[in-house]
């Protein structure tokens, strides 16, 4: 007896080159205070470490929002309606589940920038989903206007879903583009979005800083990463890993500390750090629902409904294209 096996999706890679990626490092640490894009933190060990946050005692997040999707999912799957479901940012892809079932889409296609880790999402996916056609492509969401022309995206309705609350990660005049250019690719379509909601400061920054040190490991990747992909020398033991809640801007900032003075050359171009001196690694922006819905409406998006948790905790946007 021969056993059939779903064919494994078909992956489009297109990670920026290492040029790009050096000068997106010499730009962000001329910044005041010195920031990198929060992508760089998910090569395939960020995106495994990343999984591992997501299991912490601390980080209800992840579980929180699986729990309303499975709770909502037919609601949901009435509001969006019918077609090929596009996540961005996709990670682990085990958010969408729920939604595969309720709205049966014709296709799923999952964009993420951390690329062996997605096509391993994609093909566990694609084994407990064999009727849904799924693509990944690996891309940064900055270059979703050039996505190449495949099948799966054309002539098709198109359902938007970004979970997680990885539009926190951007400052609101990046969030504001991002979901533009979300608004372009889904080209009518309508778009669920996940967001965090504020809670208290010592609530958030043990989310962000847990206990067993996960999340200070996340961050002390991405210098590893730096050293292996652009030959610069950082020893991530010389800084301290901090979250901190900002009240004022909505968010928890996280960073890697020099711990004392010190040189870090890389691609032979030497860049000092200050005792104290932060490295940002991350933001993270939490969005009240009306904050959620002036944001929507500066993007070009109509709110239309939010279904949230038991503890209103975060929430999961129903949004269409305005007109
Ligand atoms: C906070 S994690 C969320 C993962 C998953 N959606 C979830 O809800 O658990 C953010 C995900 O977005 C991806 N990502 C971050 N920045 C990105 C960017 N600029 N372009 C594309 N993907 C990005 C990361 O690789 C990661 O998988």
């Amino acid at each position: 007896m021969t056993t059939l096996t779903p064919p494994q999706p078909e992956l489009i890679d297109l990670h920026p080159v290492a040029a790009d990626m050096l000068r997106l490092v010499r730009h962000g640490l001329q910044q005041e205070p010195r920031q990198l894009p929060a992508w760089f933190l998910y090569d395939t060990e960020g995106s495994r470490l990343f999984d591992q946050i997501c299991q912490q005692p601390e980080y209800s997040l992840t579980r929180n929002e699986i729990e309303l999707l499975e709770h909502s999912a037919a609601d949901i799957a009435t509001a969006l309606g019918e077609g090929v479901i596009v996540e961005f940012g996709a990670g682990s892809a085990r958010k969408v589940g729920p939604l595969l079932k309720a709205i049966q889409p014709s296709a799923y296609i999952a964009l993420d920038i951390s690329a062996e880790h997605l096509c391993q999402a994609t093909t566990a996916l694609q084994m407990r989903h064999p009727n849904v056609p799924m693509l990944g492509v690996c891309c940064d969401h900055s270059d979703l206007d050039d996505l190449p022309k495949h099948p799966l995206l054309q002539g098709q309705r198109r359902i938007g879903f970004f979970p997680g609350s990885s539009l926190g990660n951007f400052t609101r005049p990046e969030a504001v583009a991002l979901l533009q250019r979300f608004r372009r690719l889904l080209d009518g379509g309508p778009l669920l979005l996940g967001l965090d909601q504020p809670k208290s400061r010592q609530r958030l920054e043990a989310a962000y800083d847990d206990a067993a040190g996960v999340s200070a490991a996340f961050a002390r990747n991405l210098l590893r990463r730096l050293n292996t992909e652009l030959g610069a020398t950082f020893n991530p033991e010389r800084f301290r890993y901090e979250a901190r809640w900002q009240a004022a801007e909505h968010r928890v900032q996280m960073a890697l500390v020099s711990k004392e003075p010190q040189s870090v050359t890389i691609a032979g171009e030497c860049w000092r750090f200050a005792a104290e001196e932060p490295l940002v690694t991350e933001y993270s922006v939490k969005y009240t629902p009306v904050m959620a819905r002036s944001l929507a409406a500066e993007a070009g998006w109509c709110w239309r409904e939010r279904w949230h948790d038991p503890a209103d905790d975060l929430s999961l946007h129903w949004l269409e294209a305005a007109d």
